[in-house]
């Protein structure tokens, strides 16, 4: 069933449990996670980047995830991840997504703030919810040095002025493959959960340990994001099918071992988030 993530997110907020947001790339990704979460009576949320928009287009992409929400019973939530522009956010929402972010976090504070509430304005008037960043999550590596933490009392005003209903904070965790292991602020966390009672957003979630995912959860964290991991199951899935097939030419047999793949690392994580039979 397709729904937006309000009801799927606030839920997670006031019985202390987190969400999977699986960034899903092609029509193998959004079978695998609608699978897994349906067989693991999980809430989910299936995300589309930018880069995928160009990739298969916002239509193309919704009418997957739409079809794959209508054939199960569980709360499916289409949501447009790291939306960089007004046009986009606004795009997507007309296309039926049913939930958007819009990531402001390379402007500087103000200007933020300005296109972030410009997003919420068109898209709450339409209730859709959306999710804005701020601080800034890193791109690849994520060298501490380097992060742009959330200022807790910064992030007070910006939920406050844009009326976001969920918000991405930078506390250590970086896109992509992780050199060594992430080192995650649970206090800068904390303190941020103790001034907002809204839903909290973890990007970058691939590749963090098991128990450092289950306390950011316990501080406040509702939705998880991950993308790198499911690629890399996708495309080992694939390889290892090949590898033991190696005359295989049909996509369909090499494309189920790549969604197998993805099922299993799926369900994988809607245990460690707590999810499993919310629904
Ligand atoms: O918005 C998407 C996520 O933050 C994914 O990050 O590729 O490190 O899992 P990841
Ligand atoms: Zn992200």
């Amino acid at each position: 069933m397709l729904v937006t993530s309000k009801e799927i997110l606030n839920d997670a907020l006031k019985n202390k449990y987190a969400v999977g947001a699986f960034n899903v790339e092609n029509l193998e990704m959004v079978i695998a996670v609608m699978e897994a979460a349906d067989e693991k009576k999980s809430p989910v949320i299936m995300q589309v980047s930018p880069k995928t928009v160009k990739y298969s287009g916002l239509d193309f992409s919704y009418a997957c995830i739409k079809t794959a929400a209508e054939r199960v019973k569980i709360p499916v939530a289409c949501y447009l991840d790291h939306g960089t522009d007004f046009n986009i956010a606004v795009q997507a929402f007309r296309a039926g997504f049913t939930s958007i972010m819009i990531d402001g976090s390379k402007l500087d504070y103000e200007k933020n703030i300005s296109l972030t509430k410009s997003v919420v304005d068109v898209c709450h008037a339409n209730n859709i919810p959306v999710e804005g960043e701020l601080g800034k999550v890193l791109g690849k590596i994520g060298d501490p040095d380097e992060i742009n933490y959330t200022d807790p009392d910064e992030a007070v005003e910006f939920v406050k002025r844009t009326g976001v209903d969920f918000l991405a904070v930078s506390i250590g965790t970086a896109h992509g493959i992780y050199k060594g292991v992430p080192k995650l602020n649970y206090e800068l966390l904390s303190r941020i959960h103790e001034k907002i009672n809204i839903p909290l957003v973890m990007h970058g979630t691939s590749g963090v340990p098991d128990e450092a995912v289950k306390k950011c959860i316990s501080l406040g964290i509702c939705k998880l994001n991950y993308a790198t991991d499911l690629r890399i199951a996708f495309t080992d899935g694939i390889k290892k099918h090949l590898a033991e097939h190696p005359r295989e030419y049909d996509p369909k047999k090499y494309g189920q071992a790549g969604i197998q793949s993805v099922k299993d690392y799926v369900k994988s994580r809607i245990d460690i988030s707590g999810s499993a039979n919310i629904f």
